[in-house]
């Protein structure tokens, strides 16, 4: 087990990014000692894309570079985060092993020359890893300057090579037990898909039209599978060596090719990586949805920030600006809901290379810039919140995340290319930061109980032992609100007759679906009420539920488009459109008002952040980050940790934490 926490080790919250000094020489190392100083960093991630240098030929291990700076940085009091540089494979190693590079889905094998172009199912890949990782925790496991290591790099790369096609049939053989079994749960039946043997079976490569959608729901599985045995092998590799803990950086909320409640269990501490595809203040929204899902994971525990942009939000095809304040507000906001710290990609911009243009810590105008002087600032607002460490945060409504429903909206043929997971989950999450309420994420297979509301925005695929544990949630006094398109196929895609969603689901909603009418790309109907439905509908027959809202035009005229069934001692409601953003920011306020969920502080106006982090021993310090452009008074005076005295009011886009009773 491991022997201390992170935040005992560097006695207080982590604050740094990733350091990779090897892209500069030694004037460059003495002044970043001296801006570490001044930035308050206190850790440091290392190593991360070092292979080539760290084992410059096959078994030759070349340390030297690498003690000098680790060193360095523990005599400046600067802990390391150890990366183990498995993401990025050296040219000798690919060069010798042409068979471990990525192979795509149309049979198209990747060359060198980028990163992360490997495949993790090779076993000349899987042995090198493993080995780089020995010798590192070998020759690292105990230095007094390491704080944590940092498997690998943001897990994502999918191959669909011949030695994957040998792992999935392993795979398929333990899951299904018989080729009979797969040929049924795959419903190969049809299209003249039968396997007559485990050869004939193949990774869901490219192929004339649709892919069987159940070979590629089962490959998703298999991968997240094959990425957590990789993870593990190489943790195992390192506990041998060390007591540190042990992470790999996630990248949520939207980027993962695995079940990612399965993939945390297996981490010491919970890390991911944040970058914002939109500015102002959906880059904020950005923030609390990716903090609430990676505390989530963990269970609630602390979690760590591993990389954050000072100035970088991707969209699409550009890289755009972070408003000034907003490397604090940012790294307040994942801190408020539970992070350790707050650690950045990366700590010098590149001056050459493929990341040149991505923001760093010193950037290329260097330590006199505005960004330098805002890390300064935010360095030492971190610095000053050491007492929160170990404290946690608790939701008071679930929003429910499952990989297989998430893997479900992805495969072919669906009726829609209009039903985002991803989308429907950040946008249930959105309406409630915006009502001020702390949001917890949670697997449709939790015991639900301790939340008064929870939503299921996007749950398609719908286990029978999910559906039953939804039904005695609202039995037993839950509200919960299930949204269009749910509970449509089990665990193996297959429909559910009879009538949408899962029986015992539609027994706590009161309702069942007859059929689905998918709207055109431009359509929008009106409900009874005066709102408005895109995306879905659906023809609905209310079964003891109540019919709030209705369809008004058109084959489904006054058929319910919003129901509310008391079952048990709960509700289940049920919206079988995409509800425009007012009426379901609207119907979210009514769903927290009847579950009696209140905003984390009454009375603060929209666009100022409020979350509450509690230690164990009853402490309790507040968080309250503004949007806002006037100043907002508080509604009594208290003490602020950032400031280390009163104060009264939040200033125009400010930040406080207050030490509350
Ligand atoms: C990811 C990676 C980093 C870096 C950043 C910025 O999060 O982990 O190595 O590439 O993106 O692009």
């Amino acid at each position: 087990m491991t022997s201390l926490h992170l935040t005992d080790r560097l006695g207080g919250l982590a604050f740094g990014g990733d350091y990779n000094p090897e892209q500069w020489d030694e004037p460059v190392w003495k002044e970043d000692d001296e801006l570490m100083r001044r930035a308050r960093v206190n850790l440091a991630t290392v190593g991360v894309f070092s292979w080539a240098l760290l084992e410059p030929e096959e078994g030759r291990y070349d340390f030297a570079w690498l003690d000098t700076h680790v060193d360095r940085l523990h005599a400046n009091g600067v802990a390391v985060d150890l990366a183990t540089p498995t993401a990025s494979p050296p040219p000798w190693f690919t060069l010798a092993h042409p068979d471990a590079l990525t192979v795509r889905p149309d049979g198209t094998r990747l060359t060198h020359g980028s990163r992360d172009t490997y495949c993790l199912t090779a076993p000349a890949y899987r042995n090198a890893s493993r080995r780089i990782a020995g010798a590192l925790a070998e020759r690292y496991g105990d230095h007094p300057a390491l704080a944590l290591w940092h498997v690998h790099n943001e897990y994502a790369t999918l191959c669909y090579c011949d030695h994957t096609a040998a792992a999935f049939r392993v795979w398929l053989r333990d899951r299904h037990g018989s080729l009979d079994a797969l040929n049924e749960a795959w419903g190969t039946a049809f299209w003249s898909q039968r396997y007559g043997s485990w050869e004939q079976v193949l990774p869901p490569r490219a192929t004339n039209w649709h892919k069987n959608p159940g070979q590629q729901l089962d490959f998703h599985r298999f991968w997240s599978d094959e990425v957590i045995a990789a993870y593990r092998e190489q943790r195992e590799t390192i506990r041998a060596h060390s007591d540190r803990p042990v992470t790999t950086n996630l990248m949520l909320p939207a980027y993962q090719n695995m079940d990612l409640w399965a993939l945390a269990r297996e981490l010491d501490v919970v890390s991911s990586d944040q970058y914002p595809s939109a500015p102002g203040l959906d880059a904020a929204a950005d923030a609390a949805f990716h903090a609430d899902r990676a505390r989530s994971l963990g269970g609630g525990r602390p979690w760590l920030l591993m990389e954050q942009g000072t100035n970088t939000v991707y969209d699409r095809d550009r890289v755009l600006a972070k408003e000034p304040g907003d490397v604090l507000r940012h790294t307040l906001g994942h801190i408020a809901r539970g992070s350790e710290g707050a650690l950045f990609f990366q700590w010098r911009q590149s001056r050459a290379g493929a990341e040149t243009w991505h923001s760093g810590m010193v950037p290329h105008a260097g330590s006199d810039s505005r960004i330098f002087r805002e890390v300064t600032q935010t360095g030492e607002a971190v610095a000053r919140l050491g007492e929160l460490a170990g404290s946690t945060v608790t939701g008071s409504v679930a929003v429910l995340h499952d990989a297989d429903a998430w893997w479900a909206l992805g495969v072919d043929g669906l009726p829609s290319a209009g039903l985002d997971y991803h989308a429907a989950l950040g946008r249930a999450h959105r309406a409630l930061w915006d009502a001020g309420v702390t949001v917890d994420f949670a697997h449709p297979g939790h015991d639900l109980g301790r939340y008064p509301l929870v939503v299921a925005p996007a749950l398609f695929l719908l286990s029978d032992e999910a559906a039953e544990n939804l039904r005695r949630y609202v039995a037993g006094g839950g509200t919960l609100l299930v949204q269009h398109a749910s509970g449509y196929v089990d665990d193996r895609l297959h429909a559910r007759l009879g009538g949408y969603p899962a029986p015992p689901l539609r027994e706590a909603l009161g309702i069942r679906v007859e059929e689905y009418r998918p709207l055109r790309r431009d359509e929008r109907l009106t409900l009874s009420d005066g709102s408005h439905g895109t995306v879905w509908s659906e023809s609905v027959r209310a079964d003891g539920a109540q019919t709030l809202a209705a369809y008004t035009h058109g084959m489904l005229a006054d058929r319910p488009a919003l129901t509310r069934h008391r079952f048990g001692t709960g509700q289940g409601w049920y919206l079988s459109t995409l509800l425009d953003d007012t009426a379901y920011a609207a119907l979210v306020a009514r769903l927290l008002g009847e579950a009696g969920v209140g905003p984390e502080v009454q009375g603060l106006p929209r666009r100022v952040e409020a979350v509450t982090r509690h230690a164990p021993d009853g402490r309790r310090w507040r968080f309250l980050i503004s949007h806002r452009t006037e100043p907002v008074p508080l509604p009594e005076p208290a003490h602020d940790l950032l400031t280390g005295g009163p104060v009264s009011e939040l200033p125009p886009g400010g930040c406080v934490v207050l030490r509350i009773a």
